[in-house]
């Protein structure tokens, strides 16, 4: 049996790399997948082909998660398409890193904007059809360095880690109308962007990792499927390191 199926979810940043992972895992599992993406016109159209492969309904919709006024519209869109929405999957982010001492205002807000406030806009919009449906999973993306934090990424760190107050928040407040909130945080996870570093470098991090390897987008999309579905119906608040073992 599988495990998503007569669910509808919608996954932010999905054109790439780890949400375009999820995506995948998640039609394969019989969910229909709402998704969004930023620029990527193309590789949208692409993964809309590839998902329906699975005979589920797929669709992209390119919206900025960082605009309030976008992802209340892109949230009305998605249910008159699909009808209804079980599952919010808050990954879209991107870094802008550098050195406090470097690190320019704009940069500061723009991490925070598309990081943080991203998952602000998105629960905002889902969670009045949610409470509707008395059911709901929303997932949101943070990172070990949010838990940790990480030299050179102050910006990044502190919206990986707001994500975490969010989330336990989120759980409190909604729990009594059976939505579940929890957080991800993944580790070193090989994508397009890590394949641009220096090999010696990545290699290094490899062996540093007890598991000896790099993540991949389907370690982080199974733990989105445990997530979002009944097998974990009674887990909420936490955080998921899909790592390897590097904060052990
Ligand atoms: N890779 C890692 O090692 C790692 C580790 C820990 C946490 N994470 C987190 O996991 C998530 C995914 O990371 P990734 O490595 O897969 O990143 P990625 O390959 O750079 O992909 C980012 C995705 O987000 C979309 N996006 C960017 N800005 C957006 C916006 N304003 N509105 C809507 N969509 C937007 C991009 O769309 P376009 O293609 O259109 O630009 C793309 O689909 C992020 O939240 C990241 O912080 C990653």
């Amino acid at each position: 049996m599988k495990l998503l199926e007569n669910r509808t979810a919608l996954i932010t940043g999905a054109s790439r790399g780890i949400g375009n992972g999820i995506a995948i895992e998640f039609a394969k599992q019989g969910a229909n997948v709402a998704f969004t993406f930023n620029a990527s016109v193309e590789a949208a159209k692409a993964l809309e082909r590839e998902l329906e492969t699975y005979g589920v309904k797929a669709k992209g919709y390119q919206s900025n998660a960082a605009d309030f006024d976008a992802a209340q519209e892109l949230v009305k869109e998605v249910l008159n398409d699909f009808g209804s929405l079980e599952i919010l999957i808050n990954n879209a982010g991107i870094t802008k890193d550098n050195l406090l001492m470097r690190i320019s205002e704009e940069d500061f807000d723009k991490v925070i904007e598309v990081n943080l406030k991203s998952v602000f806009n998105l629960t905002k919009a889902v969670i009045r059809p949610m409470m509707k449906q008395r059911q709901g999973s929303i997932i949101n993306m943070s990172s070990v360095v949010g838990v940790k934090g990480n030299a050179g990424q102050s910006n990044y760190a502190a919206s990986k880690a707001g994500i975490l107050g969010f989330t336990k928040s989120v759980a409190l407040e909604l729990g009594s109308r059976n939505i579940r909130c929890n957080a991800i945080a993944p580790g070193f996870i090989e994508t397009e962007m890590t394949a641009k570093l220096d090999p010696n470098t990545v290699d290094e991090w490899r062996k540093a990792i007890p598991l000896k390897r790099g993540g991949s987008p389907e370690d982080v999309a199974n733990a989105c499927v445990f997530l979002a579905s009944d097998m974990s119906a009674y887990i909420t608040g936490q955080t998921i390191n899909v790592d390897g073992g590097m904060l052990t």
